[in-house]
C-alpha cells in the first residue's frame, strides 16, 4: 500500500496534535468527562464528545470560554448505538473508543469549522493527508431543512472538486444526540483506503457504495436547532460547532492499516492478550485472531469503565459491563485460558493509556481486583450453567426462554447452546431465543428512558419545582399548596386525620437525596398559630418536586399558605452526621488509601453509614487512626463552605472535588469544602464548623459484598450516649479488678481468673462425683446377684461421663474377683450410655460385646465391642432401668447357649 502520510503517527502522537491544533487556534484543551455520564440519565453511557457540553449549545450554561477541544472517553455498547456482538470480527467496531473534538459554543460556525478541518487532515504541518483521497458529503436537504447550500460552497471554496462533494440525507448527514435536544446538518470527511480495502475483495466500487473501504473520520456537525420532545425543531440561541474524530479510524489512517486492531493503540493489548492466552496473532482471518482482538477492545471498556466508578452488576451500566467483561474472559477461555488473566490486561491498558488519561494510575490496581472477582464468579457461574444446560438437554426441554435464561444468567454462548443441543440431537428453538432476546431488550430500554419519572404517581408529573430554602433558614412562611396526593391520588383537599403527601411552592424541608434522610417537622397555619399537619418525611417521588409525608391535624387544600417549620434537633443531628461523612470520607483516603471511593451512604439523626471500595478488613489500629484524623478535624474547627452554582468541570477539575458514581449531577453543582481537608459535590445540609460535630466515634467495620466495606459512627449526643453506655461498663469493670488496670484490662483480668476457678471446681466436681459414685457402688457390690455361677452387678451412674464409667467398671471387676459389671446412665440431650465389662476368667462363657448389644436393645439403641469390655448407646432414657435389672438375665441366657 502506498504511504497515505509521509510521517509515521504514534495514536498518542494524532491525539496530542489534534488538540495542539486547536490550541493554537484559541481553543481551550478540556479533559474528558466521565464515562458515566453527569447530567443525563437518559444516557447509558458517554458516547460523544459533545456529551459534556450539551447544556453550554442549549444556551442553560455558560462557560468562561467560547471554544473548547477534547479527546473523549466513549463507551457504546447497550442504548441506542450497540455494536457489541459486531466487535471482533469488523474492522472499525469498538465498545470503547476515543472521540477527538472541537467545539464552539456560539463563537464560529461554519467556515472556520471546514477551514480548521481541512487544513488539519491536508496541511503538510498537521496530517498531511493527500488530497486526492478524500471526499466530504453535505446535507442534501430533508424533512423541511434545507440543503446545506453554505457547506457545499465552503468546500468548493477549501479547493475541493465538485465531485469529491456528495450530499446525502438525514440518515448520514443530520446528527443529533438522542430524540431531544441539540442538533443539525453535517458535513464528514472520508478517505478512500484504496481497492486493498474493498468491501468485496478486488471490486473497486465507487465512493457511497462500499462502507468498508471508504472511512468516515470526521464528522463536523452545525449545530442550529433543539428538537423538543413534540419533535419540533427550534433555533438555538446562537448556533454552534460540534465535531468527532474518531482517533482509531484516523490512526488506521495515517499508520497505513486496513484495521483499526492494526494501529498501535491495539497491537500491544492483542500482544499481551496472546502471552496471556499462549496464543499467536495470525494472519488477521483466524477465529483466534478475533478472540484476542475481542480481548483487546473489551479489557479497554471494563478498565475505563471500573476506573470511571461502574461496577459488575446485574442491571444498568453495571449489567453492560458484566456482559463486556464477561465477553472478555469467554474469548480467553476458547483460547483455552481458564484462569484469570483478564487482569493482568487492566495493566496491559494502563501503560498504554496512562499518558493520555492520568487517573489509570491510580485506580489500575482497584480494577484488576475487580476484575478478578468477576472472572472468578464467572468461572463458578459457567459450571452451574453448564450443567444446568446438560440438565435441560437430557430432558429433552431446551425451550428458547430456558436457552436465553441461559445465556443472560449464567453467560453461555449462543453458539454454544446450538452445538450441543445439535451433538445430542435436541431441537434448539433460535426463534424463541431470539424472541425472548428482543423482549428482555425492549425491557431494558424502558428502564432507562425517564429513569425514576416513571415509578412515581402520575399525580407528581407536571407540577412545577419546588423551591428549596432551607439550607439557611429552617422555617419559610406562606407556602403555597400545590398538590395533595392521598393513596397515590391526586386531591383538591384532605381533612384532619388524612395522610397525605403535600407539596408545596416553596419549602424549608430537605427531602431524601444524596444519602441524607428528609427532614421532620410540621406544617402551620398562616397566621402562625396553628400546628396543621406533622411532617414525618420528605421525599423527591419526581426530580425537583418535595413531597411532604404528613399528617393533618386540620383540614388543608389546594391553594391553601401555610409555614412550613423544621424540627431544629432533627436537622441538626443529622447535619452533624453529615459533615462527618465528608471527614469518614477523606480520612479513609488518607489512612487506607485514595483507592477508596464512596459507594454509598446513609445519614440520618441517629448515626451515619458509609460504603466504599476497599479490599481488606480495617484493622483495629487503622480504625483508631481514621478516628484520630477525624477529630483532629473536629477539634480545629474548620470552616465548612458551601459553594453554589459551580460549573461541573470546575468542580472537578480545578477544585478536585470528590464526585459520587452513579449519581447525577447537574452541569451546575454545590461543593462542600471542609477546610482544606475534603472537597465533594453535594447537596445536603451541613454544620457551620466542624466543631458543631462535637465528637466522632466510630461503631465498627464489616463487608457488605466483594471489595466493599461498611464503616458505621456516631457524632454529637449520639456519641455521648455512647461514651455514656461504655462508661457504665467501665465502672462494672473496675469495681471487679483491682488496681489501676484500664477497664479493657480490668474485665480481661477478671474474666481469665474466673476461668481458671471455674476449671479448678470442674476438676474437684469430677473426683467427687467419681468418688461418691464409687462408693456407693462398691457398697452396692455385696448386691451383685449370682446366675449359673456368675456374679452380675447391674447399677446406674447418672452423673459420670464415660470415660468414669470405664474406669469403675474396672473398679468393680477388681472387687468382684470374678464376674460381670453393667453400668448405665442417663446422659444430656436424653441420650443412655450403657458399659459391660466381664472379668477375664469368664470371657470364655459370656462375653461383653453380646451382654451390651442385648441389653441395649431395650434402650432403643445398639453397640459392642471387645469380649472384656463393651460399651454401647440409647435413646430411650425411661427404659434404662428396666434394661439395668435384665442383665442377670441376659447373662444367665447367654451362658445356657
Ligand atoms: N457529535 C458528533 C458525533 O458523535 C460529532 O458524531
Amino acid at each position: 500500500m502506498s504511504s497515505r502520510s509521509d510521517k509515521k503517527w504514534t495514536g498518542s502522537e494524532i491525539r496530542e496534535t489534534f488538540l495542539r491544533f486547536f490550541e493554537t487556534k484559541e481553543h481551550r484543551r478540556v479533559h474528558s468527562s466521565s464515562l458515566v455520564p453527569a447530567n443525563d440519565p437518559t444516557l447509558l453511557f458517554t458516547n460523544a464528545g459533545m456529551n459534556q457540553f450539551k447544556d453550554v449549545f442549549l444556551g442553560l450554561e455558560h462557560r468562561d470560554y467560547s471554544r473548547a477541544t477534547t479527546s473523549q472517553k466513549c463507551v457504546r455498547a447497550g442504548g441506542k448505538h450497540n455494536d457489541l456482538e459486531n466487535v471482533g470480527f469488523t474492522r472499525r467496531h469498538h465498545t470503547f473508543f476515543e472521540m477527538l473534538g472541537n467545539f464552539s459554543f456560539g463563537d464560529y460556525f461554519k467556515q472556520d469549522a471546514i477551514a480548521y478541518a481541512w487544513e488539519l487532515v491536508t496541511s503538510p504541518e498537521w496530517f498531511g493527508l493527500p488530497k486526492d483521497k478524500l471526499y466530504v458529503t453535505i446535507f442534501r436537504g430533508e424533512n423541511s431543512v434545507p440543503r446545506d447550500e453554505e457547506a457545499y460552497n465552503l468546500w468548493l471554496g477549501q479547493g475541493v472538486p465538485a465531485e469529491r462533494i456528495h450530499e446525502f440525507g438525514s440518515k448520514d448527514n443530520f446528527w443529533q444526540m438522542g430524540d431531544t435536544g441539540p442538533c443539525g446538518p453535517c458535513s464528514e470527511i472520508f478517505y478512500d483506503m484504496g481497492i486493498e480495502a474493498a468491501e468485496v475483495p478486488g471490486v473497486d466500487k465507487p465512493f457511497g457504495q462500499d462502507d468498508a473501504r471508504y472511512v468516515e473520520i470526521w464528522n463536523l456537525v452545525f449545530m442550529q436547532f433543539d428538537r423538543s420532545a413534540q419533535g419540533e425543531l427550534n433555533l438555538l440561541p446562537r448556533p454552534s460547532i460540534d465535531t468527532g474524530m474518531g482517533l482509531e479510524r484516523t490512526a488506521a489512517v495515517l499508520q497505513d492499516k486496513l484495521s483499526n486492531f492494526e494501529t498501535d493503540l491495539f497491537t500491544p493489548l492483542i500482544q499481551r492478550a496472546g502471552e496471556l492466552t499462549s496464543t499467536t496473532y495470525k494472519d488477521g482471518s483466524a477465529p483466534s485472531d478475533a478472540s484476542l482482538r475481542i480481548i483487546a477492545d473489551h479489557a479497554r471498556c471494563a478498565t475505563f469503565l471500573i476506573s470511571d466508578g461502574v461496577l459488575p452488576a446485574n442491571e444498568g451500566r453495571g449489567y453492560v459491563l458484566r456482559k463486556i467483561l464477561r465477553r472478555g474472559i469467554r474469548h480467553g477461555r476458547l483460547l483455552g485460558q481458564e484462569q484469570p488473566f483478564m487482569r493482568e490486561m487492566v495493566y496491559a491498558v494502563r501503560d498504554e493509556m496512562q499518558g493520555a488519561y492520568p487517573e489509570l494510575k491510580e485506580s489500575a490496581d482497584r480494577v484488576a481486583k475487580i476484575v478478578e472477582a468477576e472472572e472468578r464468579q464467572f468461572a463458578r457461574v459457567l459450571e452451574l450453567g453448564s450443567r444446568q444446560l446438560q440438565a435441560a438437554i437430557q430432558e429433552g426441554s431446551l425451550s428458547g426462554d430456558k436457552a436465553f435464561h441461559l445465556y443472560e444468567t449464567f453467560g453461555l454462548p449462543l453458539d454454544f447452546m446450538v452445538d450441543a443441543a445439535h451433538d445430542a440431537g435436541v431441537h434448539f428453538d433460535l426463534e424463541g431465543f431470539e424472541k425472548a432476546r428482543a423482549e428482555e431488550q425492549a425491557r431494558a430500554r424502558a428502564s432507562w428512558k425517564g429513569g425514576s419519572k416513571q415509578s412515581a404517581s402520575p399525580a407528581f408529573r407536571e407540577l412545577p419545582k419546588t423551591v428549596f430554602e432551607g439550607y439557611r433558614q429552617l422555617r419559610v412562611d406562606g407556602a403555597q399548596v400545590l398538590a395533595l396526593i392521598k393513596d397515590g391520588q391526586g386531591v383538591t383537599a384532605a381533612t384532619a386525620g388524612d395522610e397525605v403527601e403535600v407539596v408545596l411552592d416553596r419549602t424549608s424541608f430537605y427531602a431524601d437525596s444524596g444519602g441524607q434522610i428528609g427532614d421532620t417537622g410540621w406544617l402551620y397555619s398562616d397566621d402562625h398559630n396553628a400546628v396543621v399537619a406533622d411532617v414525618s418525611g420528605c421525599t423527591k417521588p419526581v426530580q425537583g418536586v418535595f413531597a411532604h409525608r404528613a399528617i393533618l391535624r386540620q383540614p388543608l387544600a389546594i391553594g391553601d399558605r401555610i409555614d412550613t417549620v423544621v424540627d431544629a434537633g432533627y436537622r441538626d443531628a443529622t447535619r452533624r452526621n453529615h459533615t462527618a461523612t465528608h471527614l469518614l470520607h477523606a480520612a479513609l483516603r488518607e489512612i487506607l488509601g485514595t483507592h477508596v471511593k464512596q459507594a454509598g451512604s446513609l445519614v440520618d439523626p441517629t448515626r451515619l453509614r458509609f460504603d466504599f471500595s476497599h479490599f481488606n478488613a480495617i484493622a483495629d489500629e487503622e480504625m483508631q487512626e481514621i478516628e484520630d484524623l477525624m477529630n483532629k478535624e473536629t477539634l480545629g474547627n474548620l470552616r465548612v463552605e458551601t459553594l453554589e452554582d459551580v460549573p461541573i468541570d470546575v468542580a472537578i477539575n480545578e477544585y478536585h472535588a470528590m464526585a459520587l458514581f452513579g449519581e447525577k449531577y447537574g452541569e451546575r453543582v454545590r461543593v462542600v469544602k471542609v477546610g482544606d481537608f475534603s472537597t465533594e459535590l453535594c447537596g445536603g445540609t451541613h454544620t457551620g464548623t466542624t466543631g458543631e460535630i462535637g465528637v466522632i466515634k466510630l461503631l465498627g467495620e464489616g463487608s457488605v459484598s466483594s471489595g466493599v466495606r461498611r464503616v458505621e459512627a456516631v457524632t454529637g449526643l449520639g456519641a455521648l450516649n455512647e461514651f455514656r453506655r461504655d462508661y457504665q461498663v467501665a465502672q462494672l469493670a473496675s469495681q471487679l479488678a483491682p488496681g489501676d488496670l484500664s477497664p479493657a484490662d480490668a474485665l480481661r483480668h477478671r474474666l481469665s481468673a474466673q476461668d481458671e476457678e471455674l476449671k479448678k471446681l470442674r476438676r474437684e466436681l469430677d473426683q467427687v462425683r467419681m468418688k461418691s459414685a464409687a462408693s456407693s457402688v462398691s457398697n452396692a457390690a455385696d448386691q451383685a446377684v449370682e446366675v449359673a455361677g456368675i456374679k452380675v452387678l447391674a447399677q446406674r451412674v447418672d452423673s459420670l461421663d464415660r470415660g468414669q464409667m470405664r474406669t469403675l467398671v474396672d473398679n468393680l471387676r477388681g472387687k468382684l474377683g470374678s464376674g460381670v459389671v453393667v453400668l448405665g446412665s442417663a446422659q444430656e440431650e436424653g441420650k443412655v450410655a450403657l458399659i459391660v465389662g466381664v472379668t477375664k476368667d469368664l470371657t470364655g462363657k459370656v462375653q461383653a460385646g453380646k451382654i451390651v448389644g442385648q441389653i441395649a436393645k431395650l434402650v432403643g439403641g445398639s453397640g459392642g465391642g471387645r469380649p472384656d469390655m463393651a460399651e454401647a448407646g440409647g435413646k430411650d432414657v425411661s427404659q434404662l432401668d428396666a434394661a439395668l435389672r435384665s442383665a442377670p438375665g441376659v447373662v444367665e441366657g447367654l451362658t445356657a447357649q
